[in-house]
């Protein structure tokens, strides 16, 4: 199987080999002081990674051209992937867009602080290094309030992908970020296990019809129940990879959330797919191949072999998108060849979590009749 590795860069200015410093923060009790240091440091044009409610992001100061060239360094990331724009208060939406259409206060007013970044017109301050050169800015206010203190007590806006090595599955707990990122950042803010585990829903708010470009935590439904019409982006809601068909948000375009191993997912009937999985299995357990199962609750216990994890029950599906990504990384931990997964088509999260596991699959599905 081919894939495309991207190697994270190291910046040349010779300050690569940084020490990054974890600093635990408790999200229910903590002070102004404890994110200070972290503050001090995006005022500095550095690289801070801080909890929020979606993912852990990894943040810089999103009007510092040089801030924002060194994310795209230490997560080896293509630049023309533009940055979301993370802000304190709502107000800040007058400053970042060059129009605020009333759609915009509509949703901010329903869903900020929250997991739902608008995609605007941006204002002269933004500069092309964080909107990788587009017309447009994509801006969020999270409900974190380790994130939401941490940008306001710096004074910056603050420009932040998810905080992975580009093309790893997004970082729920701070020590995934240190593994992806050690050695390349200044910092890293541990809140701990993040609530929701995928990122925000993004609606571009820049056409005639609001669009969803992103599926996530707050649904098409949702949106719909306050601004009216919303559409789907063709290519986020694609079961299978379509020629012709480019996404609207850059990143998506981008094999992302990837383990290393060949993921399979598989539909049908609980028994049919349980059954073909086993199938599966078996023959390539005899090939001493080292296979990994992604299965739930409720039928973790029929599987013949392998590693199976169990990523929640399906009467929870916000347990088990919030232990996706994770999961994924315990594949490689155990260093699976292959993973065969269940499918989830069948909840409100079903598009968020089914985009995010059909692109770490490569769209590699097979259907059970
Ligand atoms: O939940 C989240 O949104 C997390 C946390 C840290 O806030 N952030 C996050 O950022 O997921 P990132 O960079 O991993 O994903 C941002 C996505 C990319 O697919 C990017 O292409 C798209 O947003 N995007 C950013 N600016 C855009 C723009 N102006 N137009 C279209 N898409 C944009
Ligand atoms: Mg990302």
């Amino acid at each position: 199987m081919k894939r495309e590795e991207v190697t994270p860069v190291q910046e040349t200015d010779g300050e690569n080999q940084r020490i990054t410093k974890m600093i635990k923060i408790d999200r229910d009790v903590f002070s102004s002081a404890d994110v200070e240091e972290a503050a001090q440091l995006l005022r500095e044009g550095r690289l801070v990674a801080f909890p929020t409610e979606t993912v852990y992001g990894l943040g810089a100061n999103a009007l510092d051209e040089t801030a924002a060239k060194r994310i795209y360094a230490a997560k080896g990331r293509p630049s023309d992937n533009p940055l979301i724009v993370h802000i304190a208060e709502m107000n800040a939406l007058t400053e970042l867009a060059a129009e605020v259409p009333k759609e915009a206060m509509q949703l901010g007013a329903a869903f900020w602080p929250g997991p739902l970044t608008m995609i605007l017109k941006k204002s002269a301050i933004v500069p092309d290094g964080t909107t990788g050169g587009l017309a447009t800015v994509a801006v969020r206010l999270p409900s974190d309030p380790v994130a939401r203190e941490l940008i306001r007590l710096s004074g910056v806006y603050v420009a932040a992908p998810s905080a992975n090595a580009s093309g790893r599955p997004s970082t729920t707990t701070a020590q995934h970020v240190y593994e992806d990122l050690n050695g390349r950042i200044d910092m890293i803010l541990d809140g701990g296990p993040v609530p929701i585990g995928l990122e925000s829903t993004i609606v571009d708010l820049t056409g005639e019809v609001p669009m969803i470009l992103r599926p996530g935590y707050i649904t098409k439904e949702q949106l719909e129940a306050v601004i009216g019409p919303v559409v789907y982006d063709k290519a986020v809601i694609a079961r299978q990879m379509q020629e012709n068909v480019v996404a609207k948000a850059p990143g998506m375009k981008y094999r992302h959330y990837a383990p290393k191993g060949e993921l399979t997912i598989y539909e049908g009937t609980q028994e049919a797919v349980v059954a073909a999985i086993n199938a599966e299995i078996m023959k390539r357990l005899s090939e001493d191949a080292v296979v990994g199962v992604l299965a739930t609750d409720e039928t973790a216990a029929a599987y013949v072999g392998g590693t199976v994890y169990s990523i929640g029950s399906r009467k929870d599906e916000e347990s088990i998108a919030a232990h996706l990504y994770r999961t994924l990384r315990e594949f490689d931990e155990i260093g699976a060849d292959y993973i065969y997964s269940e499918s989830f088509d069948d909840n409100p999260l079903s598009s968020a979590i089914m985009n995010r596991l059909r692109k770490a699959a490569g769209y590699r599905t097979i259907t059970i009749p």
